[in-house]
Protein backbone atom coordinates (compact mmCIF):
# COMPACT_ATOMS: atom_id res chain seq x y z
CA UNK A 1 0.00 0.00 0.00
CA UNK A 2 1.03 3.69 -0.59
CA UNK A 3 0.24 6.39 1.43
CA UNK A 4 -0.42 9.87 0.20
CA UNK A 5 -1.75 12.47 2.51
CA UNK A 6 -4.08 11.59 5.15
CA UNK A 7 -5.76 8.57 2.35
CA UNK A 8 -3.91 5.66 1.55
CA UNK A 9 -4.60 3.81 -1.94
CA UNK A 10 -3.50 0.31 -2.93
CA UNK A 11 -0.47 0.07 -5.07
CA UNK A 12 -0.53 0.34 -8.95
CA UNK A 13 -4.21 1.73 -9.66
CA UNK A 14 -4.92 2.71 -12.67
CA UNK A 15 -8.02 5.80 -13.77
CA UNK A 16 -9.17 5.79 -17.37
CA UNK A 17 -10.39 9.07 -18.35
CA UNK A 18 -12.41 10.31 -21.20
CA UNK A 19 -13.55 14.19 -21.68
CA UNK A 20 -15.74 15.24 -24.07
CA UNK A 21 -13.74 17.24 -26.49
CA UNK A 22 -15.01 20.66 -25.55
CA UNK A 23 -13.15 23.00 -23.52
CA UNK A 24 -16.02 23.71 -20.87
CA UNK A 25 -15.80 19.75 -20.26
CA UNK A 26 -11.71 18.61 -21.05
CA UNK A 27 -10.56 21.84 -18.03
CA UNK A 28 -12.66 19.86 -15.41
CA UNK A 29 -12.03 16.16 -16.66
CA UNK A 30 -8.01 17.14 -16.63
CA UNK A 31 -8.22 18.94 -12.79
CA UNK A 32 -10.28 15.98 -12.06
CA UNK A 33 -7.36 13.79 -13.04
CA UNK A 34 -4.78 15.68 -11.45
CA UNK A 35 -6.35 15.43 -7.91
CA UNK A 36 -6.98 11.92 -8.10
CA UNK A 37 -3.26 11.72 -9.59
CA UNK A 38 -2.12 13.64 -6.09
CA UNK A 39 -4.27 11.11 -4.30
CA UNK A 40 -1.93 8.28 -5.79
CA UNK A 41 -3.46 6.88 -8.93
CA UNK A 42 -2.04 6.23 -12.07
CA UNK A 43 -3.87 8.34 -14.94
CA UNK A 44 -4.88 7.48 -18.48
CA UNK A 45 -6.45 10.23 -20.39
CA UNK A 46 -7.95 8.82 -23.35
CA UNK A 47 -9.22 11.57 -26.11
CA UNK A 48 -10.39 12.29 -28.90
CA UNK A 49 -8.05 13.66 -32.34
CA UNK A 50 -10.31 16.47 -32.38
CA UNK A 51 -9.47 19.55 -30.02
CA UNK A 52 -6.60 17.01 -28.14
CA UNK A 53 -5.29 18.51 -25.01
CA UNK A 54 -1.71 19.34 -24.79
CA UNK A 55 0.04 16.13 -23.18
CA UNK A 56 3.35 17.83 -22.83
CA UNK A 57 1.60 19.67 -19.93
CA UNK A 58 0.52 16.31 -18.37
CA UNK A 59 4.06 14.33 -18.13
CA UNK A 60 2.84 12.78 -15.81
CA UNK A 61 -0.47 10.77 -17.40
CA UNK A 62 -0.35 8.89 -20.17
CA UNK A 63 -2.32 9.47 -23.13
CA UNK A 64 -4.27 7.80 -25.84
CA UNK A 65 -5.91 9.45 -29.18
CA UNK A 66 -9.05 7.28 -30.32
CA UNK A 67 -9.82 8.38 -33.92
CA UNK A 68 -13.77 9.73 -33.48
CA UNK A 69 -14.14 9.98 -37.37
CA UNK A 70 -14.49 14.27 -37.45
CA UNK A 71 -12.15 14.63 -40.00
CA UNK A 72 -14.76 13.13 -42.26
CA UNK A 73 -17.35 15.34 -41.66
CA UNK A 74 -15.19 18.59 -41.31
CA UNK A 75 -16.34 20.00 -44.42
CA UNK A 76 -19.83 20.42 -42.48
CA UNK A 77 -18.86 21.57 -39.24
CA UNK A 78 -18.80 25.07 -39.94
CA UNK A 79 -22.25 24.72 -41.30
CA UNK A 80 -24.05 22.46 -38.44
CA UNK A 81 -25.74 24.71 -35.95
CA UNK A 82 -26.64 21.78 -34.23
CA UNK A 83 -24.80 21.13 -31.37
CA UNK A 84 -26.30 18.06 -30.22
CA UNK A 85 -25.59 16.64 -33.60
CA UNK A 86 -21.12 16.78 -32.64
CA UNK A 87 -22.40 14.62 -29.42
CA UNK A 88 -24.96 12.07 -31.02
CA UNK A 89 -22.34 11.64 -33.56
CA UNK A 90 -19.48 11.07 -30.99
CA UNK A 91 -21.45 8.43 -28.96
CA UNK A 92 -21.48 5.93 -31.94
CA UNK A 93 -18.19 6.63 -33.78
CA UNK A 94 -16.28 6.20 -30.42
CA UNK A 95 -17.65 2.89 -29.40
CA UNK A 96 -15.51 0.54 -31.06
CA UNK A 97 -12.04 2.24 -30.60
CA UNK A 98 -12.75 3.11 -26.83
CA UNK A 99 -14.15 -0.85 -26.63
CA UNK A 100 -10.69 -1.91 -28.19
CA UNK A 101 -8.04 0.11 -26.51
CA UNK A 102 -10.05 -0.81 -22.95
CA UNK A 103 -10.00 -4.24 -24.05
CA UNK A 104 -6.52 -4.14 -24.74
CA UNK A 105 -5.56 -2.32 -21.44
CA UNK A 106 -7.53 -4.67 -19.26
CA UNK A 107 -6.19 -8.11 -21.32
CA UNK A 108 -2.67 -6.97 -20.93
CA UNK A 109 -2.06 -4.81 -17.44
CA UNK A 110 1.47 -3.69 -17.16
CA UNK A 111 2.90 -5.70 -14.42
CA UNK A 112 0.96 -5.52 -11.57
CA UNK A 113 -0.99 -2.62 -12.45
CA UNK A 114 -4.74 -2.59 -12.43
CA UNK A 115 -7.51 -0.53 -13.89
CA UNK A 116 -9.61 0.38 -11.13
CA UNK A 117 -12.94 2.19 -12.67
CA UNK A 118 -13.22 4.17 -16.22
CA UNK A 119 -14.37 7.79 -15.40
CA UNK A 120 -16.01 9.40 -18.72
CA UNK A 121 -18.05 12.51 -19.16
CA UNK A 122 -21.57 12.14 -18.40
CA UNK A 123 -22.29 13.25 -21.89
CA UNK A 124 -20.55 9.71 -23.45
CA UNK A 125 -23.77 8.15 -22.76
CA UNK A 126 -22.48 5.04 -25.11
CA UNK A 127 -19.63 4.01 -22.48
CA UNK A 128 -21.87 2.31 -19.90
CA UNK A 129 -22.51 -0.20 -22.06
CA UNK A 130 -19.40 -0.85 -22.94
CA UNK A 131 -17.97 -0.52 -19.12
CA UNK A 132 -20.67 -3.55 -18.30
CA UNK A 133 -19.52 -5.46 -21.30
CA UNK A 134 -15.87 -5.49 -19.83
CA UNK A 135 -17.27 -5.44 -16.43
CA UNK A 136 -15.46 -2.77 -15.53
CA UNK A 137 -16.75 0.05 -12.82
CA UNK A 138 -17.87 3.51 -14.96
CA UNK A 139 -18.11 6.39 -12.89
CA UNK A 140 -19.60 9.86 -14.38
CA UNK A 141 -17.93 13.11 -13.92
CA UNK A 142 -21.04 15.45 -14.65
CA UNK A 143 -19.28 19.05 -15.28
CA UNK A 144 -22.80 21.03 -15.17
CA UNK A 145 -24.41 21.98 -11.65
CA UNK A 146 -26.83 19.56 -9.76
CA UNK A 147 -29.40 21.66 -10.37
CA UNK A 148 -29.33 21.63 -14.02
CA UNK A 149 -29.19 17.89 -13.51
CA UNK A 150 -32.74 17.81 -11.75
CA UNK A 151 -34.18 20.26 -14.28
CA UNK A 152 -32.70 18.23 -17.53
CA UNK A 153 -34.60 15.18 -15.20
CA UNK A 154 -38.11 17.08 -14.81
CA UNK A 155 -38.61 18.28 -18.22
CA UNK A 156 -40.72 16.34 -20.38
CA UNK A 157 -38.47 17.64 -23.58
CA UNK A 158 -40.36 15.65 -25.92
CA UNK A 159 -43.71 17.57 -25.30
CA UNK A 160 -41.73 20.21 -26.12
CA UNK A 161 -40.61 19.39 -29.87
CA UNK A 162 -42.66 22.30 -30.99
CA UNK A 163 -41.96 24.86 -28.74
CA UNK A 164 -39.52 27.61 -30.66
CA UNK A 165 -39.91 31.18 -29.95
CA UNK A 166 -41.96 31.52 -33.35
CA UNK A 167 -43.92 29.01 -32.95
CA UNK A 168 -44.95 29.47 -29.27
CA UNK A 169 -48.78 30.57 -30.56
CA UNK A 170 -48.84 27.64 -32.41
CA UNK A 171 -48.63 25.76 -28.79
CA UNK A 172 -50.51 25.32 -26.11
CA UNK A 173 -48.56 27.71 -24.07
CA UNK A 174 -49.65 31.20 -24.43
CA UNK A 175 -47.51 32.81 -22.33
CA UNK A 176 -43.99 32.92 -23.18
CA UNK A 177 -42.96 34.39 -19.77
CA UNK A 178 -45.06 31.73 -17.56
CA UNK A 179 -43.28 29.26 -14.95
CA UNK A 180 -42.68 26.07 -16.52
CA UNK A 181 -45.03 23.59 -14.01
CA UNK A 182 -42.07 20.82 -14.00
CA UNK A 183 -39.36 22.96 -12.80
CA UNK A 184 -41.34 26.39 -11.73
CA UNK A 185 -38.11 27.98 -11.45
CA UNK A 186 -37.52 28.45 -15.09
CA UNK A 187 -39.83 30.28 -17.62
CA UNK A 188 -41.05 28.72 -21.27
CA UNK A 189 -38.50 30.67 -22.99
CA UNK A 190 -35.74 29.34 -20.78
CA UNK A 191 -36.94 25.64 -22.13
CA UNK A 192 -37.00 27.55 -26.01
CA UNK A 193 -33.32 28.41 -25.02
CA UNK A 194 -32.53 25.10 -23.53
CA UNK A 195 -33.82 22.97 -26.20
CA UNK A 196 -32.16 25.33 -28.71
CA UNK A 197 -33.63 25.09 -32.45
CA UNK A 198 -33.18 21.32 -32.40
CA UNK A 199 -35.26 20.13 -30.02
CA UNK A 200 -35.08 16.59 -30.96
CA UNK A 201 -31.39 16.23 -30.99
CA UNK A 202 -31.37 17.56 -27.15
CA UNK A 203 -34.10 15.97 -25.76
CA UNK A 204 -32.88 12.25 -27.00
CA UNK A 205 -29.07 13.13 -25.67
CA UNK A 206 -30.20 14.30 -22.23
CA UNK A 207 -32.76 11.42 -22.28
CA UNK A 208 -29.54 8.82 -22.86
CA UNK A 209 -27.20 11.02 -20.77
CA UNK A 210 -29.74 11.08 -17.57
CA UNK A 211 -30.21 6.89 -18.18
CA UNK A 212 -27.02 5.82 -18.44
CA UNK A 213 -25.84 8.11 -15.93
CA UNK A 214 -28.70 6.55 -13.71
CA UNK A 215 -26.89 3.21 -13.79
CA UNK A 216 -23.21 4.05 -13.89
CA UNK A 217 -21.37 3.36 -10.41
CA UNK A 218 -21.01 6.99 -8.88
CA UNK A 219 -21.22 10.79 -10.26
CA UNK A 220 -18.76 13.56 -9.75
CA UNK A 221 -19.84 16.67 -9.43
CA UNK A 222 -17.54 20.13 -9.64
CA UNK A 223 -19.96 21.61 -7.20
CA UNK A 224 -20.11 21.81 -3.42
CA UNK A 225 -22.70 20.87 -1.45
CA UNK A 226 -23.15 24.41 0.91
CA UNK A 227 -24.11 25.54 -2.64
CA UNK A 228 -26.95 23.23 -3.73
CA UNK A 229 -27.80 21.31 -0.74
CA UNK A 230 -31.44 20.78 -1.46
CA UNK A 231 -30.43 19.92 -4.60
CA UNK A 232 -28.32 16.87 -3.49
CA UNK A 233 -30.99 15.67 -1.57
CA UNK A 234 -33.05 15.74 -4.05
CA UNK A 235 -30.46 13.89 -6.16
CA UNK A 236 -29.73 11.50 -3.74
CA UNK A 237 -33.54 9.62 -3.43
CA UNK A 238 -33.40 10.32 -7.60
CA UNK A 239 -30.28 8.76 -8.10
CA UNK A 240 -29.71 6.41 -6.27
CA UNK A 241 -26.47 5.52 -6.39
CA UNK A 242 -22.83 7.59 -4.85
CA UNK A 243 -22.61 11.27 -5.45
CA UNK A 244 -19.70 13.18 -4.91
CA UNK A 245 -19.44 16.71 -5.13
CA UNK A 246 -15.75 17.64 -4.95
CA UNK A 247 -15.83 20.89 -6.18
CA UNK A 248 -14.88 23.17 -7.36
CA UNK A 249 -12.12 21.33 -9.26
CA UNK A 250 -10.36 24.90 -10.09
CA UNK A 251 -9.09 25.40 -6.65
CA UNK A 252 -6.73 22.45 -6.97
CA UNK A 253 -5.50 22.98 -10.03
CA UNK A 254 -6.42 26.26 -12.97
CA UNK A 255 -7.81 25.42 -16.18
CA UNK A 256 -4.92 27.33 -18.01
CA UNK A 257 -2.94 24.18 -18.61
CA UNK A 258 -5.66 22.42 -20.43
CA UNK A 259 -6.63 25.62 -22.85
CA UNK A 260 -7.03 24.84 -26.25
CA UNK A 261 -6.44 28.42 -27.41
CA UNK A 262 -3.39 30.89 -26.17
CA UNK A 263 -4.84 32.81 -23.47
CA UNK A 264 -3.56 37.07 -23.83
CA UNK A 265 -1.94 37.56 -21.04
CA UNK A 266 -1.10 41.43 -21.92
CA UNK A 267 -4.31 42.25 -20.64
CA UNK A 268 -3.09 41.71 -16.79
CA UNK A 269 -1.05 44.99 -17.36
CA UNK A 270 -3.59 46.73 -18.55
CA UNK A 271 -5.84 45.73 -16.07
CA UNK A 272 -2.99 47.00 -13.08
CA UNK A 273 -3.82 50.18 -14.26
CA UNK A 274 -7.60 50.20 -13.39
CA UNK A 275 -9.16 51.12 -10.59
CA UNK A 276 -10.21 48.53 -8.32
CA UNK A 277 -13.84 47.05 -9.35
CA UNK A 278 -13.85 49.30 -12.01
CA UNK A 279 -13.67 46.68 -15.31
CA UNK A 280 -17.02 45.34 -16.88
CA UNK A 281 -15.06 41.26 -17.71
CA UNK A 282 -17.41 40.06 -20.81
CA UNK A 283 -17.09 36.83 -21.56
CA UNK A 284 -19.57 34.26 -23.45
CA UNK A 285 -17.00 30.86 -23.08
CA UNK A 286 -16.06 28.32 -25.64
CA UNK A 287 -18.52 27.72 -27.88
CA UNK A 288 -21.87 30.20 -27.94
CA UNK A 289 -22.25 32.22 -30.97
CA UNK A 290 -23.93 35.44 -31.23
CA UNK A 291 -25.45 37.42 -34.51
CA UNK A 292 -24.08 40.48 -36.12
CA UNK A 293 -26.81 41.92 -34.62
CA UNK A 294 -26.25 40.83 -30.82
CA UNK A 295 -22.49 41.69 -31.32
CA UNK A 296 -24.11 45.70 -32.16
CA UNK A 297 -26.39 45.56 -29.22
CA UNK A 298 -23.16 44.20 -26.82
CA UNK A 299 -20.61 46.90 -28.24
CA UNK A 300 -23.21 49.65 -27.82
CA UNK A 301 -24.35 48.53 -24.08
CA UNK A 302 -20.52 48.46 -23.74
CA UNK A 303 -19.96 52.25 -24.97
CA UNK A 304 -22.73 53.68 -23.70
CA UNK A 305 -22.19 52.79 -19.95
CA UNK A 306 -18.84 54.23 -20.00
CA UNK A 307 -17.39 51.74 -17.70
CA UNK A 308 -13.85 50.04 -18.52
CA UNK A 309 -14.06 46.81 -20.37
CA UNK A 310 -12.10 43.66 -20.73
CA UNK A 311 -14.02 42.04 -23.67
CA UNK A 312 -13.52 38.38 -25.05
CA UNK A 313 -14.42 38.39 -28.91
CA UNK A 314 -13.77 34.41 -29.98
CA UNK A 315 -12.48 34.33 -33.29
CA UNK A 316 -15.84 33.66 -35.57
CA UNK A 317 -17.78 33.64 -31.92
CA UNK A 318 -20.08 36.18 -34.48
CA UNK A 319 -21.97 34.46 -36.99
CA UNK A 320 -20.52 35.49 -40.51
CA UNK A 321 -17.48 37.18 -39.05
CA UNK A 322 -13.94 36.47 -38.79
CA UNK A 323 -13.39 38.53 -35.88
CA UNK A 324 -14.42 41.87 -35.12
CA UNK A 325 -14.88 42.87 -38.84
CA UNK A 326 -18.47 43.69 -37.55
CA UNK A 327 -18.18 46.45 -34.85
CA UNK A 328 -20.27 49.56 -35.18
CA UNK A 329 -18.02 52.08 -37.43
CA UNK A 330 -15.66 54.10 -35.29
CA UNK A 331 -16.16 51.52 -32.19
CA UNK A 332 -12.34 51.34 -31.36
CA UNK A 333 -11.34 54.72 -32.00
CA UNK A 334 -14.30 56.01 -29.62
CA UNK A 335 -13.48 53.58 -27.18
CA UNK A 336 -9.64 54.24 -27.05
CA UNK A 337 -7.98 53.06 -23.90
CA UNK A 338 -10.83 52.32 -21.89
CA UNK A 339 -11.23 49.11 -23.04
CA UNK A 340 -9.95 45.64 -24.53
CA UNK A 341 -10.84 42.98 -26.88
CA UNK A 342 -8.75 39.83 -26.86
CA UNK A 343 -9.00 36.88 -28.42
CA UNK A 344 -8.98 34.51 -25.20
CA UNK A 345 -8.43 35.46 -21.55
CA UNK A 346 -6.65 33.84 -18.84
CA UNK A 347 -10.30 33.99 -17.13
CA UNK A 348 -9.22 32.89 -13.49
CA UNK A 349 -7.01 35.40 -13.22
CA UNK A 350 -8.95 38.28 -14.71
CA UNK A 351 -11.72 37.29 -12.45
CA UNK A 352 -9.25 37.02 -9.28
CA UNK A 353 -8.10 40.72 -10.42
CA UNK A 354 -9.07 43.60 -7.58
CA UNK A 355 -9.81 45.43 -10.73
CA UNK A 356 -12.62 43.15 -12.19
CA UNK A 357 -16.04 44.45 -10.74
CA UNK A 358 -18.36 42.19 -12.65
CA UNK A 359 -18.46 39.42 -15.02
CA UNK A 360 -20.72 39.22 -18.13
CA UNK A 361 -21.31 35.85 -18.52
CA UNK A 362 -22.92 33.57 -20.81
CA UNK A 363 -23.26 30.95 -17.75
CA UNK A 364 -21.29 28.22 -18.20
CA UNK A 365 -21.00 26.26 -15.50
CA UNK A 366 -16.82 26.85 -14.91
CA UNK A 367 -17.65 30.18 -15.47
CA UNK A 368 -20.30 30.81 -12.85
CA UNK A 369 -18.04 28.54 -9.98
CA UNK A 370 -14.65 30.88 -10.90
CA UNK A 371 -16.86 34.02 -10.55
CA UNK A 372 -18.47 32.75 -7.28
CA UNK A 373 -14.56 31.90 -6.21
CA UNK A 374 -13.37 35.42 -6.54
CA UNK A 375 -16.47 37.00 -5.31
CA UNK A 376 -17.40 38.96 -8.34
CA UNK A 377 -21.27 39.38 -9.39
CA UNK A 378 -22.69 38.20 -12.71
CA UNK A 379 -24.62 39.88 -15.48
CA UNK A 380 -26.17 36.54 -17.31
CA UNK A 381 -26.87 36.28 -21.11
CA UNK A 382 -27.46 32.16 -21.59
CA UNK A 383 -27.32 31.21 -24.77
CA UNK A 384 -28.43 27.48 -25.07
CA UNK A 385 -28.43 24.39 -22.67
CA UNK A 386 -27.95 24.22 -19.09
CA UNK A 387 -26.85 27.99 -19.30
CA UNK A 388 -30.08 29.67 -19.27
CA UNK A 389 -30.78 27.18 -15.65
CA UNK A 390 -27.59 28.14 -14.22
CA UNK A 391 -28.69 31.94 -15.68
CA UNK A 392 -31.70 31.54 -13.23
CA UNK A 393 -29.77 29.76 -10.25
CA UNK A 394 -27.59 33.11 -10.03
CA UNK A 395 -30.35 35.81 -10.52
CA UNK A 396 -33.24 34.21 -8.09
CA UNK A 397 -32.20 31.36 -6.03
CA UNK A 398 -28.69 32.64 -5.02
CA UNK A 399 -29.14 36.09 -5.91
CA UNK A 400 -25.78 36.94 -6.96
CA UNK A 401 -26.24 38.19 -10.00
CA UNK A 402 -28.56 39.88 -12.85
CA UNK A 403 -30.18 38.02 -15.97
CA UNK A 404 -30.55 39.65 -19.27
CA UNK A 405 -34.42 39.01 -19.91
CA UNK A 406 -34.56 40.78 -22.70
CA UNK A 407 -31.38 38.67 -24.05
CA UNK A 408 -28.74 40.91 -26.09
CA UNK A 409 -30.47 44.28 -26.21
CA UNK A 410 -28.54 47.92 -25.01
CA UNK A 411 -30.32 49.31 -23.32
CA UNK A 412 -31.78 46.22 -20.55
CA UNK A 413 -27.31 45.91 -20.96
CA UNK A 414 -27.13 49.23 -19.78
CA UNK A 415 -29.97 48.67 -17.12
CA UNK A 416 -27.90 45.39 -15.72
CA UNK A 417 -24.80 46.51 -15.73
CA UNK A 418 -25.75 49.98 -13.71
CA UNK A 419 -27.60 47.33 -11.72
CA UNK A 420 -24.54 44.87 -10.58
CA UNK A 421 -21.86 48.12 -10.65
CA UNK A 422 -23.23 51.35 -9.33
CA UNK A 423 -26.79 50.27 -7.15
CA UNK A 424 -27.01 48.94 -3.69
CA UNK A 425 -28.89 45.84 -5.50
CA UNK A 426 -25.20 45.44 -6.77
CA UNK A 427 -23.43 46.17 -3.51
CA UNK A 428 -26.39 43.18 -1.83
CA UNK A 429 -25.22 40.74 -4.66
CA UNK A 430 -21.56 41.79 -3.63
CA UNK A 431 -22.38 41.02 -0.71
CA UNK A 432 -23.82 37.40 -1.36
CA UNK A 433 -21.67 36.18 -3.64
CA UNK A 434 -18.57 37.14 -0.91
CA UNK A 435 -20.33 34.75 1.62
CA UNK A 436 -20.47 31.95 -1.14
CA UNK A 437 -16.66 32.46 -1.57
CA UNK A 438 -15.83 31.68 2.28
CA UNK A 439 -18.04 28.84 2.14
CA UNK A 440 -16.43 27.50 -0.77
CA UNK A 441 -12.58 27.80 1.02
CA UNK A 442 -14.77 26.49 4.07
CA UNK A 443 -15.61 23.19 2.01
CA UNK A 444 -11.90 22.86 1.12
CA UNK A 445 -10.03 22.82 4.37
CA UNK A 446 -9.69 19.67 6.27
CA UNK A 447 -13.36 18.49 7.52
CA UNK A 448 -15.34 20.65 4.88
CA UNK A 449 -17.81 18.68 2.78
CA UNK A 450 -15.59 18.89 -0.33
CA UNK A 451 -12.66 17.44 0.92
CA UNK A 452 -14.42 14.58 2.93
CA UNK A 453 -16.13 13.59 -0.17
CA UNK A 454 -13.15 13.65 -1.94
CA UNK A 455 -11.45 11.21 0.69
CA UNK A 456 -15.04 9.01 0.07
CA UNK A 457 -14.54 9.06 -3.61
CA UNK A 458 -10.68 7.91 -3.01
CA UNK A 459 -11.73 5.21 -0.70
CA UNK A 460 -14.78 4.45 -2.92
CA UNK A 461 -12.42 3.97 -6.22
CA UNK A 462 -10.13 2.37 -4.10
CA UNK A 463 -12.47 -0.25 -2.75
CA UNK A 464 -13.37 -1.30 -6.80
C1 LIG B 1 -19.68 24.44 -22.15
C2 LIG B 1 -21.10 24.93 -21.92
O1 LIG B 1 -21.39 26.05 -22.69
C3 LIG B 1 -21.34 25.17 -20.48
O2 LIG B 1 -22.63 25.71 -20.29
C4 LIG B 1 -21.21 23.85 -19.77
O3 LIG B 1 -21.51 24.04 -18.41
C5 LIG B 1 -19.79 23.33 -19.99
O4 LIG B 1 -19.53 23.23 -21.36
P1 LIG B 1 -18.27 26.75 -22.20
O5 LIG B 1 -19.34 27.36 -23.00
O6 LIG B 1 -16.93 26.79 -22.76
O7 LIG B 1 -18.64 25.28 -21.74
O8 LIG B 1 -18.30 27.58 -20.80
P2 LIG B 1 -17.69 27.35 -19.39
O9 LIG B 1 -18.31 26.19 -18.70
O10 LIG B 1 -17.83 28.63 -18.69
O11 LIG B 1 -16.14 27.01 -19.61
C6 LIG B 1 -15.26 27.89 -20.21
C7 LIG B 1 -13.86 27.65 -19.68
O12 LIG B 1 -12.95 28.33 -20.53
C8 LIG B 1 -13.66 28.17 -18.27
O13 LIG B 1 -12.87 27.28 -17.52
C9 LIG B 1 -12.90 29.47 -18.47
O14 LIG B 1 -12.00 29.81 -17.43
C10 LIG B 1 -12.13 29.21 -19.74
N1 LIG B 1 -11.93 30.47 -20.48
C11 LIG B 1 -13.01 31.16 -20.98
C12 LIG B 1 -10.65 30.94 -20.63
O15 LIG B 1 -9.67 30.33 -20.18
N2 LIG B 1 -10.48 32.12 -21.32
C13 LIG B 1 -11.51 32.82 -21.84
O16 LIG B 1 -11.25 33.86 -22.48
C14 LIG B 1 -12.82 32.34 -21.67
Amino acid sequence: METHGSVTTPRCRRIVLFPLPFQGHINPMLQLANILHTHGFKITIIHTEYNSPNPSNYPHFTFKSINEGFSEIADQIPTITDATYYLRYLNKTCVDPFRDYLAGLLADPAGEETVACVITDAGFYFAQAVADDLKLPRIVLRTSSLGCVLAFDALPFHSYINLTKEGLSNTPISDYEASVPEYPLLKFKDVVKIITAHPQGMGDFITNTLKQMKTSSGIIWNTFKELEESALETISQDFPIPSFPIGPFHKYFPASSSSLIEQDRTILSWLDKQSPKSVVYVSFGSVAHITKSEFHEVAHGLDNIGLPFLWVVRPRMVDGSEWLESLPEKFLERIGDRGRIVKWSPQQEVLAHPATGCFWTHSGWNSILESICEGVPMICSPCFGDQPINARYVSDVWKIGVLLEDGFERVGIETGIKQVMMDKEGEEMRERISCLKEKVNLSLDEGGSSCESLNNLVDYISSF
